[in-house]
C-alpha cells in the first residue's frame, strides 16, 4: 500500500544581531547570534516510491524551475531524508521530494537550511517513525548550523555554531521589507573575507547585546531598530560594494534601520507598518535588487501543513 503525500512547511530567518568570533579547528567560527524567523516559508511535498532513491525537484512558486539549487545528494533536503532514514533503520523507503522555492537561494535567509527541517518534519510523518522534536533537533544540528533554529522558529540566541538555541520570547511583531539580489553569495566566502579583513586583528568571543534581548522581549521596536548588527556585514558589503547603495536607499525612504541578512546579500530593512510600501518601492529601484517582499516575525518553527 503507498501512503499519501505529506507536504511540510519551513521559514526563512533573518539574524537580528550576528556577532562572529574566531575561526574554530573544524572551519566554523564561533557565533553568537539572535535569530528571528519570518513568514517566508519553503514547502516540501514528500510522496513514497519503489526502490530506495530519495530524488528532489525544485521549482518556485509559479511551478517553474530554480538555477542555482542542487538536485543530487548534496541537496540538504535530501541529505535530512537520508540521516532521518538511516536513524529509523527503515530500508527501502524511496521518496520524492518536491521543494516549492519561495526564500532566495544564497540569499542569508538559511533557505536550504529551511528545507532540510521540512524535509524531516515531512518523512518522520510519511514514515510514521515517531520521532520526538528533540530526536529531529539533533539529526537537524549534524545537517548545518541554521537547521535546528529553522525546525524551532520563533527568535532564539544562538550560540556554538549556531546550533546551541535559547528561545527568546517576543512581545511585538517586526515588519520587514527584504529585498534580494539577482546574484547569491555564497556563506563560505563571506566568513572567508571576513577572515581577511580582520587579519591581525583581535577577534574577541562573541557576545549578544543584552540590550537587544530585552528590547525583543519587551516589544521596543525603536531599541530593537538601534542594537541590530551582522558582523558579517562588512564582509559582504566589501564583496558586494553596490549593496551599500541600496542600504541608504532603503533608509532614506524611512526604514528604522536596513542591515545584511546573515551572510547576504539578501537586505533586511525594519519598517512601520505604514512605511512598507514605501520602502519596498525605493528599494525595488536600485540596480541588483531582484525582487522585495513585505513580511512579519516571529513565525513559527517547520510543521505540517494541513
Ligand atoms: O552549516 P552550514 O553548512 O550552513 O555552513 C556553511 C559554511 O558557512 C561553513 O562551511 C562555514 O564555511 C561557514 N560557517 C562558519 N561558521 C558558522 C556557520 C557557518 O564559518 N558558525
Amino acid at each position: 500500500m503507498t501512503a499519501a503525500a505529506v507536504t511540510a512547511r519551513a521559514p526563512a530567518k533573518i539574524n537580528l544581531s550576528l556577532r562572529v568570533g574566531p575561526l574554530r579547528p573544524d572551519g566554523y567560527h564561533t557565533l553568537a547570534t539572535v535569530f528571528h524567523a519570518v513568514h517566508l516559508d519553503d514547502q516540501v511535498t514528500v510522496t513514497p516510491v519503489d526502490g530506495d532513491a530519495v530524488t528532489v525537484a525544485v521549482s518556485d512558486e509559479h511551478g517553474d524551475p530554480v538555477p542555482g539549487v542542487p538536485v543530487d545528494e548534496s541537496n540538504l533536503a535530501v541529505r535530512a531524508a537520508l540521516r532521518l532514514r538511516e536513524a529509523a533503520g527503515l530500508s527501502g523507503a524511496g521518496v520524492h521530494l518536491a521543494v516549492r522555492k519561495v526564500i532566495p537561494v544564497a540569499g542569508g535567509m538559511a533557505g536550504g537550511s529551511a528545507d532540510a527541517a521540512a524535509s524531516l518534519v515531512a518523512c518522520a510523518e510519511l514514515w510514521d517513525t515517531g520521532s520526538s522534536r528533540e530526536h529531529l533537533a539533533s539529526l537537524a544540528a549534524m545537517l548545518g548550523a541554521d537547521v535546528p533554529f529553522a525546525l524551532r522558529g520563533g527568535c532564539a540566541v544562538g550560540t556554538g555554531r549556531g546550533e546551541h538555541l535559547e528561545p527568546l520570547s517576543m512581545r511585538a511583531a517586526l515588519h520587514w521589507v527584504l529585498a534580494w539580489s539577482d546574484t547569491g553569495l555564497s556563506t563560505p566566502s563571506v566568513f572567508g573575507a571576513l577572515d581577511r579583513l580582520r587579519a591581525g586583528r583581535p577577534v574577541p568571543p562573541p557576545q549578544i547585546d543584552q540590550r537587544l534581548v530585552t528590547a525583543l522581549e519587551r516589544g521596543l521596536v525603536g531599541a530593537v531598530g538601534m542594537l541590530v548588527d551582522n558582523d558579517l556585514e562588512e564582509a559582504a558589503l566589501d564583496l558586494r560594494p553596490e549593496l551599500a547603495t541600496t542600504l541608504a536607499a532603503g533608509r532614506q525612504a524611512g526604514a528604522r534601520v536596513g542591515l545584511v541578512s546573515g551572510s547576504g546579500p539578501t537586505l533586511v530593512f525594519l519598517v512601520d507598518a505604514q512605511r512598507a510600501s514605501r520602502v519596498a518601492r525605493a528599494v525595488a529601484r536600485e540596480p541588483g535588487v531582484a525582487g522585495v517582499r513585505h513580511v512579519t516575525g516571529p513565525a513559527p518553527g517547520a510543521a505540517l501543513v494541513a
